[in-house]
């Protein structure tokens, strides 16, 4: 039993902070951001904006995108760190706001930056079992809550937003989510988590080392599996932390730089959102088009990694 995608949504919010802005506040520089992260902007939500509330908009274009009402949604998988309430999800907020008429099950998933791997790797086995007809993945963080403003070695590196897209059942194995794979490392808790005080704390070094190689290993694996090389594959969109780890990871595996889907530069780090508005941004720009192959491999906090095939 396989499945196709058959809409997207994203919202970035209105307010945009510049390196520049950034500089204005810290001891730090548009040069240096760039130069180490790739980031030169990022989205921040409003104060009384919330998770729901992005994830909410990011749904409701991918079902206009699709064509579809919440009605026809009969599965909603949330990928995100950072919700404002414990519970409940901020899965069941997004379909009580979309007021659908019929009771369906919604959830979240936390991953970190790995979330949406974790969320399609769900759906995908969801599909396998023939459990659902048509799954809602929406990956949504507001990033700016654990920013704290004096560290300028975590401030930088990002941002709001959230994405959507919806996958119905169908019958070719070889379209939609093709395969997944996901892992975890807790013993690397230390390298990078949230506070108590819902900040950051990072080794940023040590993060950097795990990440240019878990990345890298996971997408290998799917490649793999699939008996496919870097030259079968349209597009490799890694999750959007620092381009640096982007390209060494990508050229590594064997990937021109043409074929990188890069927007770390405009939205820096949304962790579980990072791959889905890529995703939509790559569709939006005409950069993705139907019938593409993309790989997407992701890490994050946990440590957590993993990759996916999708046939869009
Ligand atoms: C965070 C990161 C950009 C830092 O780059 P780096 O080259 O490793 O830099 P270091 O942490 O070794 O710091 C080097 C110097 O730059 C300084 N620095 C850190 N952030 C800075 C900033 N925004 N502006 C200017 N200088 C900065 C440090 O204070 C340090 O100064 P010092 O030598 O005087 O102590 C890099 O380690 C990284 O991207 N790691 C992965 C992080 C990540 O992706 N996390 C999310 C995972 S999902």
């Amino acid at each position: 039993m396989g499945n196709r995608l058959v809409g997207y949504g994203s919202y970035l919010p209105r307010r945009v902070m510049t390196n520049h802005d950034f500089a204005k506040i810290l001891d730090t520089s548009d040069e240096w951001i760039v130069q180490r992260t790739g980031i030169r902007e990022r989205h921040y939500a409003a104060d009384n904006e919330t998770v729901a509330d992005m994830a909410v908009i990011a749904a409701t274009r991918a079902l206009e995108n699709a064509k579809l009402t919440i009605d026809d949604i009969d599965l909603i998988i949330v990928a995100t760190t950072t919700p404002e309430l414990d519970f409940p999800s901020v899965a069941v907020q997004v379909m009580g706001r979309l007021n659908a008429t019929h009771d369906i099950p919604a959830f979240d998933v936390r991953g970190a930056c790995t979330g949406y791997i974790y969320a399609l790797h769900c759906a995908r086995a969801f599909f396998t079992a023939g459990i659902h007809e048509r799954i809602m993945i929406i990956g949504a963080e507001k990033l700016s809550r654990f920013i704290d403003w004096s560290d300028r070695s975590t401030a930088v590196l990002f941002g709001d937003g959230a994405g959507a897209m919806i996958f119905q059942r169908s019958t070719s194995s070889y379209s939609g989510i093709i395969d997944t794979v996901v892992m975890s490392d807790g013993k690397c808790f230390g390298m990078l988590h949230g506070t108590p005080d819902h900040h950051i704390a990072m080794n940023g070094p040590e993060t950097y080392k795990k990440a240019v190689t878990c990345m890298p290993e996971a997408a290998r694996y799917i490649m793999e599996h699939a008996g496919i090389t870097a030259d079968n594959v349209d597009w490799i969109i890694p999750h959007q932390a620092n381009l640096r780890i982007i390209q060494s990871g990508a050229q590594r595996l064997g990937f021109p730089l043409e074929k990188i889907l890069v927007t770390v530069d405009k939205h820096a780090n949304t962790s579980g959102a990072s791959g889905v508005l890529a995703l939509a941004y790559g569709f939006d720009n005409g950069l993705i088009k139907p019938g593409q192959l993309i790989l997407y491999p992701a890490f994050g906090s946990g440590l957590t990694w993993g990759a996916t095939l999708i046939r869009v």
